[in-house]
């Protein structure tokens, strides 16, 4: 029953470890964090509550959410010499790789975070991590548009403070729309842990060897940038802006299904689930709702749904188990919300730092933990004596 994850030829990695945070039954489409269903959990519980259920095991008492909701605060400032850091980076230079050097050199500030040993070191560090991604992906965005960046506002709650960090400009007063901020908040709830997937296989790898924390969450954000992982939001957005009308779905599954072409339909398709990701499910109603408070529309949404319906009726994806996954709908929501695409995953890789800190954590204090060693399939010459260059 715990969540082993075995040798599979198809994967080409051997790694295989218990955990007890999510669960995934990708035939099914079901998936648990800490035993509570996704949908559940979307529809009723904040993301500071899936944060504290995800570090901790258990959902929170009112007096435990407030008080992890108060120490996450407390945290949300980055040291003044790192918001430095902004400005030694190209005006356009992706989110994405801005984040990865910010996260990074976190690991130059915070040196109680080399002694992992120590649980209040870990704790402080898993708490530093979830308090400031929003700090550090806000001023990302504020650097990228020419804007000076807002500070947290702790009055406000985590995704209220995110937004006005993000949208807030000095010169205006802001006001945090409630639906907005729900609707994000559920969007960080769908995209806070999805077990051994890459990013997190990522982040276990590197803190297998003990390595700072701070540099394990950088590399995970690294591996989630690719579009066949993170990025796969901003490229489904992309991809249903430049199929554009209805009329030209068809010419566009037809290369999804033509072997000789790299295209993917971006947004379907998993590596685990060959069922409907149940994530897509609550992004989908999501967006009715966002779009009906916000009284917005967007054509691409209509696209999204009726691509929807003719793959899932088409023999091809049928056959392959295809089915929109977590990334196919939530570009839609984020673009409504007035993000740009480039942040899209800047979000995602927010969101799922709450994963990856509790998975970290629930590696690095397993007492019988041991450093990760994938093995391969080696495919090479046999052994051969060396032969000098004049005998070449
Ligand atoms: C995420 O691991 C996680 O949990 C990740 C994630 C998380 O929360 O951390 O869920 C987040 O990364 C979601 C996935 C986002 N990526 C995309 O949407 C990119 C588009 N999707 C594909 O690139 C693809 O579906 C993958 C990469 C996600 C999975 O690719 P696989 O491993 O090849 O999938 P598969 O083995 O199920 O594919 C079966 C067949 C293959 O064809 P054959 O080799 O059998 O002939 O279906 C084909 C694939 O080529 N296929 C697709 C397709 N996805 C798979 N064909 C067309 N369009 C697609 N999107």
């Amino acid at each position: 029953e715990t969540g082993c994850f075995t040798y599979d030829p198809g994967f080409t990695s051997t790694a295989s470890c218990d955990s007890a945070l999510t669960y995934i039954d990708g035939d099914e489409g079901v998936l648990l964090h800490r035993g509570y269903p996704i949908g559940e959990l979307a529809e009723d519980s904040s993301f500071m509550e899936v944060s504290y259920l995800m570090l901790n095991g258990e959902l929170p008492s009112k007096d435990e959410l407030d008080t992890f909701t108060y120490t996450i605060s407390r945290h949300t400032m980055l040291h003044e010499q790192l918001m430095q850091f902004y400005r030694g980076f190209r005006r356009d230079a992706h989110p994405m790789a801005i984040m990865c050097g910010v996260v990074g050199a976190l690991s130059a500030f915070y040196h109680d975070s080399t002694d992992i040993a120590d649980p209040e070191h870990r704790r402080i560090s898993s708490h530093r991590l979830i308090a400031k991604m929003p700090t550090i992906a806000a001023a990302a965005y504020k650097y990228s548009v020419g804007q000076p960046f807002v500070y947290p506002d702790n009055s406000l709650s985590y995704t209220g403070n995110f937004l006005k960090m993000t949208f807030g400009v000095p010169a205006e007063p802001y006001e945090v729309n409630p639906v907005v901020e729900r609707a994000l908040d559920r969007i960080f709830i769908l995209h806070a842990d999805h077990e051994q997937n890459a990013s997190t296989s990522t982040v276990r790898l590197a803190g297998s060897s003990g390595a700072n924390p701070f540099a394990c969450i950088a590399a995970g954000i690294a591996c989630l940038w690719g579009p066949a992982h993170g990025g796969a939001n901003e490229a489904a957005l992309n991809m249903l802006r430049e199929i554009g009308t209805p009329d030209k779905i068809p010419h566009y599954i037809a290369r999804a299904k033509d072997k000789n072409d790299p295209f993917r339909l971006m947004g379907f398709g998993h590596r685990v689930y060959k069922n409907y990701d149940p994530r897509a499910t609550v992004m989908q109603k999501t967006v009715r709702e966002v779009f009906e408070a916000l009284k917005v529309s967007d054509p691409v949404f209509e696209v999204a749904l009726q691509l929807e319906e003719m793959a899932l009726n088409d023999p091809y994806f049928i056959e392959k188990k295809l089915f929109p996954n977590v990334d196919f709908y939530s570009g839609v929501i984020l673009s409504a919300i007035g993000f740009p695409t480039t942040m899209f995953t800047a979000l995602f890789a927010l969101a799922r730092t709450v994963g990856w800190v509790a998975q970290w954590n629930e590696m690095i204090s397993d007492p019988g933990q041991k450093i990760g060693r994938p093995r391969q399939l080696y495919t090479g010459p046999t052994q051969r004596p060396y032969v000098p260059v004049d005998k070449r």
